[in-house]
């Protein structure tokens, strides 16, 4: 059996109530859609398709690698409509069978997707379909089996009636399917639209197979939240706690120590070696590495950083698309923006704000700092209150210290600008030529002092 895998992910999700579509609301930083993919990539080598169609370039965007793959549902007239835009694309590449599955369920793992594709193969069925027993089914599509235990039916929960299906047995459909596409082809032109919704309905397949005498089979899969489909924010922050706890008991068995985990968020994609120590709330999300023996306090958001050895980040420090050596130290309250670099053993102190720029080995900002567009070379000192001016309202411009440099307080480097080896500025001074190495550099007005009249005389 060559079998394939198809995701259905081009509804709005109306009752997300959100501009964005639901299979790109963020669980632990990455889109919902992210997790469905992931789990089909650990099910195995199946090719893989998604329809797409609500905010479709968006969901591309976010999605360059799997470009080939989408397939554009316009417009989006239900689960059914979406399968029967999607086959063309699949029939072509010679798969013989799918998988079909819900791309609002971002709890999905490999290891369930091999469990039902493996009895799906087993029992040679025609047609599948994964349940649940839920205590309350929600607005799940209610299963009904005839009185052999032979599945009948879908019918979805806008169109449940106890006086015509009965009370409910609690068997729901969880949104995860197998079809043969030999079969598949003769189902699909016979759904129709009449129902509550309007909308053809991929789960009237399962009717229409049963009644054709095809072999319809179902795995139960009990209660698990692995299954569970998201269509609210309530049902969203219930994923995400979910998601939350598993990844942070992983990372703790592996001997990172995280204190308050459940305040502490970890992205699917972050790498944390042991021996690192994380403390709540904080966020450690995207492509993020935290290396050996290194600490994040509280109130930290890190979203792409690697973080090498040893290095401490202080409490309410905001970095993004930064890289941090061995031994440095950040915070409290720093912000590293895009492209900005700290060498082994540097440091920011509060209230210092990087972007595109680089600290090399051992230099320091202490203090009330923006650093844009800069080289600061080994060991230079940069005081409190320093600015580099890169930006003149149209270009942005370079700034670069040497060596060893020092940079007294409140200085405004207007770039471009170059500060040499072992040069020392004045505080206070606004540098807009460049500094030789080994000189001393001030522009400050000298200070004039005056008798102060008495009080009650008037001044000036
Ligand atoms: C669906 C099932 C329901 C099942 C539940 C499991 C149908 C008709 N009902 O209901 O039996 O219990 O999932 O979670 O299938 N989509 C498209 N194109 C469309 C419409 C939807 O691609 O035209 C996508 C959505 O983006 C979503 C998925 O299909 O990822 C399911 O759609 P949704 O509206 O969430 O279906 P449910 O009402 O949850
Ligand atoms: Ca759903």
């Amino acid at each position: 059996m060559n079998v394939g895998a198809l995701v259905l992910a081009a509804g709005k999700g109306t009752r997300m109530h959100a501009d964005i579509p639901k299979v790109l609301q963020p669980l632990l930083g990455e889109p919902m859609l992210y997790y469905v993919l992931h789990a089909l990539t650990e099910a195995g080598k199946l090719p893989v398709w998604a329809v797409i169609g609500h905010a479709a370039d968006a969901v591309r965007r976010v999605f360059p690698a799997y470009g080939e793959c989408f397939i554009l549902q316009e417009p989006q007239l239900g689960t059914g409509d979406a399968v029967r835009v999607a086959l063309p694309h699949i029939r072509q590449s010679g798969v013989n069978a799918i998988i079909v599955v819900n791309g609002d369920c971002p709890l999905l793992s490999g290891s369930l997707l091999k469990e039902f594709l493996q009895k799906m193969v087993c029992s040679q069925a025609a047609v599948g379909l994964a349940t649940l027993f839920l205590e309350d089914p929600g607005s799940y599509g209610r299963i009904i089996r005839d009185g052999d235990g032979k599945i009948q039916k879908i019918v979805e929960c806008k169109d449940f009636d106890p006086v015509l299906h009965g009370c409910g047995s609690g068997e729901i459909n969880a949104g995860l399917y197998y079809f043969s596409l030999r079969e598949l082809d003769g189902l699909l032109p016979r759904l129709t639209n009449a129902n509550r919704s309007g909308e053809f309905y991929l789960t009237d397949c399962i009717a229409l197979a049963a009644q054709a005498g095809m072999r319809v089979e179902a795995v139960n899969f009990g209660a698990q939240k692995a299954l569970m489909g998201v269509n609210t924010p309530v049902e969203l922050a219930e994923a995400e706690t979910v998601l939350r706890d598993e990844i942070n008991r992983r990372w703790l068995e592996r001997g990172v120590r995280l204190h308050l985990p459940q305040l502490v968020t970890i992205g699917p994609r972050a790498r944390i070696e042991p021996g690192v120590s994380v403390s709540g709330p904080s966020e450690i999300l995207g492509d993020t590495l935290l290396k050996t023996g290194c600490c994040i306090e509280s109130h930290c958001v890190v979203r792409n950083v690697e973080i090498g050895e040893k290095s401490i980040i202080h409490s309410f420090s905001h970095l993004e698309d930064a890289r941090i050596g061995k031994g440095c130290v950040v915070g409290p309250y720093a912000r590293m923006r895009p492209a900005s670099r700290m060498e082994d053993g540097a440091k920011i102190g509060n209230f210092v704000e990087m972007k595109k720029a680089v600290l090399r080995q051992g230099a320091k900002a202490s203090h009330l700092t923006y650093l844009g567009d800069a080289d600061i070379g080994a060991r230079a000192n940069i005081g409190a209150g320093t600015i580099t001016c890169n930006y003149d309202g149209k270009n942005k411009y370079q700034t670069y210290i040497g060596e060893d440099a020092f940079v007294g307080s409140n200085t405004a480097l207007v770039a471009p600008v170059t500060v040499g080896s072992r040069a020392l500025i004045g505080a206070g001074s606004v540098i807009t030529k460049d500094v030789p190495d080994n000189t001393l550099a001030i522009t400050r007005a000298p200070q004039k002092m005056f008798a102060r009249k008495k009080s009650g005389e008037p001044n000036g």
